[in-house]
């Protein structure tokens, strides 16, 4: 059914003109995103080459050893101790804890470790070893000419060894028929999966010395069929045929013949319906999507994964002098049906922070990667927007001979988080120092009146060792803040990694809910010091610099100079977000959701509770602002104070609170810093919600 929805979505993208033809599932989904790459970007630019060693799939790791059938025989073993009724087991990777063949026997020969060994090497927060399992049997089925399995993504590894439950060629039907029943599967599918599996590789004499005698095969293996390297049904038409050599239908010990057993356990009719090539290819397609979506309970998994038509890449924002953002990043292209040739541009069209369109941004070609069945194209893109008005997402335009096609990430746009972001152009990565550790000094850009501790976690990996699973482990630190910019504040943190963790290491700087994470720390080794607003000046502490009598500062000029008195007068505003409100000592915040909305710069000031016209003004104080918010001592105000500003004699003072006599109206200003002297009539009420410095 997804296969279907996928093809049309293909389909669509031919002829539609004006609307987008996305992937059903919306970017970013990060495991699906990881699972995804590593699924179709086998070679080429950024390319993962996941099946390396498997193209050609007549690879061996020493003669005789099919690569591509310990992949395959792998996820059987790992999913073979689910118990669908308990919810257990199934493809969670605990074959990583089994390896030990004296106990778990069926794990015989070193298949199981290589397989698990090289998997380990795609592992990360994202690709987790179960998910890279069932991967695993979607390339070496593909890779030996088999079907696409449809894959989906989301497993989770389980921490510890699960029971010995692969069936045993020994068991006798009914025992076998049980054990299939616990894993989910009926007696038909029994015959199906066995049959779909054992068409690569071969039994070998080493493992099984009664079902392949010693010395007497070449290699030391009997293949299933006569094609050990090509997926096909000639282990079933050869089975039919009677001219198997599959030692598990004819071989020596007849006690193990299982696969005999289990084929003609329905009278052959199961096979025999298999034994049309187009018939066996979609029966495997179908039979092993179930072994390899056999999960536990807990584990909620993706939809099928279907390659992007249009996926972005490296999506990466640096706040560049106050006025700029850096916006780069690539995007991918699938040219499966709609050749490269056909694209005459590739552009972004984004929208601002606000949702209002913003500049279109043009791309270059990067280069052309491909999958089993997919091509693609990567146009890249290196550009600046305004940093007071930023980027929240944008759309794809790609301008095809036929007419426009605009990809939009089912209707949404694809998102650019811009609240907090990793400033790799300040960042680096020293060189190793005499004990092998390298201090990483990271630097997070956060949007301005963004609330929340500024945190850095680095993601680990903890590499897999023999009989034991990969894991990723974490650690979080507070990052400080370090200086700012116009728009952003920057936090840094120093983390000293030893060198040879450092390619396994991912980390996500993140602050109130946002993040950008799993950044890789390819960074350069010499510092690249910060360019902060004034010319690098570092935040200096603030210092109340007024008295009661005072009035409101003129700020100098900037849009996010902020200044603090002694009166309710000026707001220290971070558009779009919260505001903080000065009295006296104490700090009031007060947050979009309350009494003030901004929207953003050029900024809209409403009011939305609290006031009428007969309200006190110092109720309307109360209540709109105090109990509203936290009051406190909360973190100081960026100030220049060194130069105080001059006053202007006509504002308000605490002492002339009085009565509002009309609402504020809503008020848009634009341009940079304003003060907005209310007229004396509203002095007051206004004095808390009028003077915005933006
Ligand atoms: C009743 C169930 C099964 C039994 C008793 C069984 C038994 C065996 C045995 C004895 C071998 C030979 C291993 C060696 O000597 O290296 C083998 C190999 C293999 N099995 Fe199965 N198997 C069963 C089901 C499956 C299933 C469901 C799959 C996958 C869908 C599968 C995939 C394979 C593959 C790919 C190999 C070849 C491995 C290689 O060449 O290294 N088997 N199986
Ligand atoms: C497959 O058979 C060929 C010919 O006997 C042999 O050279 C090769 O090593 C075998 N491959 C595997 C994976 O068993
Ligand atoms: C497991 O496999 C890896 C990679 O092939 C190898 O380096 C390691 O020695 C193996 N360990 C054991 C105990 O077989
Ligand atoms: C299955 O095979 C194993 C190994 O030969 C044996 O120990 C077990 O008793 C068998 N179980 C049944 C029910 O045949
Ligand atoms: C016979 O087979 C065994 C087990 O596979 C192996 O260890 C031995 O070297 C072989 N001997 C000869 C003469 O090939
Ligand atoms: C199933 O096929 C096998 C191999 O051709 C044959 O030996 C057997 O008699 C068949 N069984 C039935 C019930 O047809
Ligand atoms: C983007 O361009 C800027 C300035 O031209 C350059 O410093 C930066 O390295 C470029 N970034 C990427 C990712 O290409
Ligand atoms: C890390 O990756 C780089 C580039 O891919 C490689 O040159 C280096 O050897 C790797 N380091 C370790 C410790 O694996
Ligand atoms: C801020 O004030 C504190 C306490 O007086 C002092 O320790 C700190 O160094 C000051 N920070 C800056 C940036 O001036
Ligand atoms: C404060 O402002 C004055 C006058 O604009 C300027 O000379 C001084 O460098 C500024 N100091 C700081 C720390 O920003």
């Amino acid at each position: 059914m997804l296969k279907t929805i996928a093809i049309l979505s293909a389909v669509t993208s031919c002829f539609s003109f004006a609307n987008a033809a996305d992937s059903v599932v919306s970017w970013p989904s990060p495991a699906y995103d990881e699972i995804e790459d590593l699924m179709v970007l086998n070679s080429g630019y950024n390319a993962r080459n996941f099946p390396f060693p498997l193209v050609p799939c007549t690879f061996t790791r020493s003669p005789g050893h099919s690569i591509a059938g310990g992949f395959l025989r792998t996820a059987f073993h790992d999913m073979a101790a689910a118990d669908v009724r308990a919810g257990t087991g199934g493809l969670d990777a605990s074959i990583g804890f089994e390896m030990d063949s004296s106990i778990y026997i069926e794990n015989t020969g070193v298949a199981f470790n290589n397989t698990m060994t090289y998997f380990s090497s795609y592992f990360n927060s994202r690709a987790t070893m179960s998910d890279l399992i069932a991967l695993g049997v979607y390339a070496s089925v593909r890779a030996c000419g088999g079907p696409a399995v449809p894959l989906k993504a989301g497993r989770i590894d389980a921490t510890n060894a699960g029971p010995q439950a692969v069936p045993d060629p020994k068991n006798d039907t009914v025992k076998m028929t049980a054990e299939f029943a616990r894993m989910g599967f009926s007696p038909q599918e029994m015959i199906q999966v066995v049959a779909c599996g054992h068409t690569l590789g071969g039994v070998h004499s080493a493992e099984h010395p009664t079902l392949v005698l010693p010395n007497t095969t070449a290699l030391g293996v009997t293949d299933f069929d006569t094609t050990n390297s090509t997926y096909d049904n000639k282990v079933v038409t050869g089975y039919l045929d009677g001219t198997s050599q599959n030692p598990l239908v004819v071989g020596p010990d007849v006690d193990s013949r299982s696969d005999l057993r289990i084929f003609s356990s329905d009278g052959n009719k199961t096979v025999s319906s298999m034994a049309d090539p187009s018939s066996y290819s979609t029966t495997c397609s179908k039979i092993l999507a179930k072994m390899i979506d056999t999960v536990p309970d807990n584990v909620v998994l993706t939809s099928v994964i279907t390659p992007y038509d249009v996926k972005p890449y490296n999506l990466h924002l640096s706040v560049v002098g106050d006025d700029d953002l850096q916006f780069s990043g690539a995007i991918r292209f699938k040219t499966t049906s709609i050749p490269k040739s056909a694209i005459s541009s590739i552009q972004l069209a984004y929208r601002d922070r606000n949702g209002a369109d913003g500049d279109v941004i043009g791309t270059t070609i990067l280069g052309d990667a491909s999958g089993f069945d997919d091509t693609f194209t990567f146009f890249g893109f290196n550009s600046t927007v305004p940093a007071k008005t930023s980027i929240s997402s944008f759309t794809v335009v790609v301008a095809l001979s036929s007419g426009t096609v605009t990809y939009d990430n089912n209707h949404q746009g694809f998102p650019v988080q811009d609240t907090v972001f990793a400033q790799t152009l300040n960042s680096n990565l020293a060189a190793s120092d005499a004990q092998g550790n390298q201090a990483a000094t990271l630097v997070a850009a956060v949007r301005k009146g963004t609330i929340g501790d500024v945190e850095l976690t680095f993601s680990s990996v903890q590499k897999m060792t023999y009989n034991n699973l990969p894991t990723i482990s974490k650690s979080t630190i507070s990052m400080a803040r370090a200086c700012e910019s116009e728009y952003y504040t920057f936090y840094s943190a120093t983390y000293s990694i030893a060198t040879a963790a450092v390619n396994g290491t991912k980390y996500d700087v993140s602050v109130g809910g946002f993040s950008d994470s799993f950044k890789s720390l390819k960074l350069p080794v010499a510092p690249n010091a910060l360019s902060c607003q004034g010319g690098g000046n570092s935040w200096s502490n603030t210092t109340s610099s007024t008295s009661a009598t005072s009035s409101v500062p003129i700020p100098s000029t900037g849009d996010a100079d902020t200044w603090t008195t002694a009166i309710v007068t000026a707001l220290t505003t971070y558009c779009p977000y919260a505001t903080e409100v000065v009295q006296g000592s104490r700090t009031y915040t007060v947050t979009q959701a309350t009494t003030l909305i901004i929207t953003d710069c050029p900024c809209t000031v409403s009011w939305s509770s609290g006031q009428s016209t007969t309200t006190s003004s110092a109720d309307y104080f109360a209540t709109t602002i105090s109990n509203l918010m936290h009051a406190g001592n909360a973190a100081p105000t960026a100030t220049n104070t060194t130069s105080p500003p001059s006053f202007n004699a006509e504002q308000p003072t605490l002492s002339v609170w009085s009565a509002p006599t009309t609402l504020p109206t809503i008020q848009t200003y634009t341009g940079g810093a304003r003060i907005i002297v209310p007229g004396l009539s509203l002095i007051a009420g206004l004095a808390i919600g009028s003077i915005v410095f933006l």
